[in-house]
């Protein structure tokens, strides 16, 4: 009996954090996958740590989805390209503030060239990587996908309302072209494994991998932002979730647009475990989990921060038939795993 050909995934930024979960997913899941990477905030070798997870080496296209005429070649040679998950953006908040034309240049035109490549070789449907960050700070909490922007805090964060907007004006005009946005909490945690993780380029931004290189003596001291906010502690609240459990989340929303008969053009989704932990909270869960202790100390708040956020997923867990499965303790117990054990 012939076997069915397997759809064939274009993952851009599919070496980075996220990106190298959902490719280890698709690939699970009998997908063929093709990764575009510029490798500039990820390593080659994580392609090896994909195979080594999968027993499959994903085909890998290393260049700049800004360029149009190197991605009109690459989509000329990978033919049949059946749908497009788009994780590759620039994603730190403070450099977006220092250096905006850098992030609305490659957020924005990296994104348009791919809808132009998607409408010239008959690629129907795209998941695209937004944040909660969409949101900037709600005035209601749990937040849900009802809640209208507010502006911005930062260049990055409005990258992604525009790229949502992008999506929604694109797929209305062409109705066989169709797009879900998941809207990130905060992604955290690794793959079992410990062979793929997040991989922080110089100083980490990010909560969790400053707290893990603290414990692990790389850095002297882990900075709390804030302690007076209106929160139980008067540290910040985020929404957590494990990479493993967004990675998932890509894949359902990709196989409802490829067998969804009635397409609907543009949907988007809360990607978090609705559930709220406040910085020392998450400190404490780590020490307590891994044993290990944490040296931090309580300063002022950072420029641009929100006091809190949580999602609402109703919607994902109804429309989309997705839930968080993995709680702040395996997050933490796999991000220090990935720490001691696996970081290249
Ligand atoms: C979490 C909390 C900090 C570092 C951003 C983007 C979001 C997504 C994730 C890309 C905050 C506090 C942090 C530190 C600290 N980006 N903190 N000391 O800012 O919620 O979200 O990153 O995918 O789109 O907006 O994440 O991990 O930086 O901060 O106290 O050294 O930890 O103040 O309260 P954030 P974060």
């Amino acid at each position: 009996m012939s076997r069915q050909r397997a759809e064939k995934i274009l993952v851009t930024g599919g070496t980075g954090f996220i990106g190298s979960h959902t490719v280890v997913e698709l690939i699970n899941d009998g997908y063929e996958v093709v990764i575009i990477d510029d490798l500039s905030n990820s390593k080659i070798e994580v392609l090896d740590r994909i195979e080594k997870i999968t027993g499959v080496r994903p085909t890998f296209y290393q260049l700049n989805l800004c360029d149009i005429d190197i991605l009109k070649s690459c989509f000329k040679k990978e033919e049949n390209i059946s749908a497009i998950i788009h994780f590759a953006a620039s994603k730190a908040v403070g450099e977006s503030v220092e250096n905006p034309l850098l992030y609305y240049r490659n957020n924005l035109l990296s994104l348009m060239n791919l809808l132009e490549m998607m409408k010239a070789f008959e690629t129907s449907s795209m998941v695209f990587s937004s944040s909660c960050t969409v949101y900037g700070q709600p005035d209601q909490l749990p937040v849900d996908e009802s809640t209208p922007f507010q502006e911005a805090e930062s260049p990055y964060g409005n990258t992604k309302q525009i790229c949502e907007e992008i999506l929604r004006d694109t797929a209305k005009a062409h109705e066989q072209l169709c797009a879900i946005a998941l809207r990130y909490f905060n992604p955290v945690g690794a793959h079992e494994s410990a062979l793929i993780g997040e991989l922080p380029n110089g100083t980490p931004n990010n909560l969790v991998p400053f707290i893990t290189q603290t414990a692990a003596g790389i850095r002297p001291k882990l900075s709390i932002f804030g302690s007076d906010y209106n929160t139980p502690d008067g540290t910040a609240i985020r929404d957590y979730i494990h990479a493993v459990d967004l990675a998932k989340a890509h894949v359902i929303a990709l196989r409802r647009m490829i067998e969804q008969k009635n397409k609907s053009n543009f949907e988007f989704f809360n990607i978090g475990t609705g559930n709220g932990f406040s910085v020392l909270e998450t400190v404490k869960k780590f020490e307590e989990v891994n044993g290990v202790k944490v040296n931090y100390e309580l300063v002022d708040r950072r420029e641009g921060d929100i006091e809190q956020i949580f999602a609402d997923t109703t919607l994902a867990n109804e429309e989309l038939g997705w839930k968080a499965e993995k709680g702040l303790a395996e997050m933490m117990a796999t991000a220090w795993k990935w720490q001691t054990e696996g970081a290249v």
